[in-house]
């Protein structure tokens, strides 16, 4: 098989709809020869359905990512389907409504540790479950939304996804010296069920297409996917702990 990806095998996380990034990811990497494994959360059937819809069949693994069990028996279940693995995709995000749409203020713990743990904490639990497959040049990578800003409405997934980053630059830290990466990109705005599920999304709608200096599509989860596949290749050897934008150009803007 030929391909950016050729001989690869890989973990991808997140597919719920064929919006889903993930899903956008799985089918370019197939289409660049990698293997992929899925895994699904909650609606199992529904992710087995949309993966049928992928150019080759590619197995769904059930997992929560807040679940100990689940992450401990994860290395069994892929080695059911590949020997190892060279890369892992975390495209999973979660907040409750609270603390969306302008709840910042009043969100309560509780509803913010479940973001933090399912769309910060996970990206290092995920990490460590696949390790046990892992070896050197293997590639870990996943999605933030630019937090380096305060945006409106978006509110604790904001802080969630600061943590994320941070996070993701402490994995580059421990995990390189087992000559693993840690890279995230920053995607602009998709209308993904993620998205949809956050009050007032339509103002970042609004201020990318009328502002990215390149354009933006808000159903083109192509650019995205295509970042995230050159970071788990080879062509990215040296590069972790860092951040990648691919947002039309956005965050380079002033206010
Ligand atoms: N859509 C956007 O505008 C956008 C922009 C930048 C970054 N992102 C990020 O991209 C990633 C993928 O989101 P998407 O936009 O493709 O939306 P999506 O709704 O298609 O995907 C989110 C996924 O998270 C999964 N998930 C939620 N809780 C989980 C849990 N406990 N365990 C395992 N999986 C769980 C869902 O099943 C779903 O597959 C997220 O991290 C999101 O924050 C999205």
């Amino acid at each position: 098989m030929s391909g950016l990806l050729a001989g690869k095998r890989l973990l991808v996380t997140g597919v719920i709809t064929d919006a889903s990034i993930a899903f956008s990811v799985a089918k370019l990497a197939q289409e660049n020869g990698a293997q992929v494994v899925l895994t699904g959360y909650g609606r199992l059937s529904l992710v087995e359905r949309i993966a049928k819809r992928l150019p080759q069949p590619a197995p769904v693994i059930e997992l929560d990512v807040t679940n100990a069990e689940q992450l401990a028996g994860l290395p069994d279940k892929v080695r059911e389907y590949a020997d190892g693995l060279d890369g892992v995709v975390h495209s999973i995000g979660f907040a409750p409504q609270s603390c969306l749409g302008g709840g910042f203020l009043d969100a309560p713990w509780e509803d913010v540790a479940t973001a933090l743990h399912v769309s910060t904490y996970s990206y290092k639990s995920l990490a460590m479950a696949a390790l046990p497959l892992m070896s050197p040049g293997g590639s870990v990578v996943g999605l933030t939304f630019d937090a380096t800003k305060a945006w409106p409405v978006y509110d604790w997934m904001g802080v969630a996804k600061a943590g994320l980053e941070s996070a993701s630059r402490y994995l580059a830290l421990h995990l390189g010296p087992k000559g693993i990466r840690s890279n995230l990109v920053a995607a602009g705005p998709l209308r993904t069920i993620a998205a949809k599920s956050i009050p007032g999304f339509d103002q970042f709608e609004t201020a990318w297409t009328e502002r990215a200096p390149l354009g933006w599509s808000l159903t083109d989860q192509e650019p995205a996917a295509r970042a995230c596949l050159a970071l788990l290749s080879d062509w990215f050897p040296a590069t972790t702990g860092e951040i990648v934008h691919v947002d039309g150009g956005y965050h380079a803007l002033g206010a």
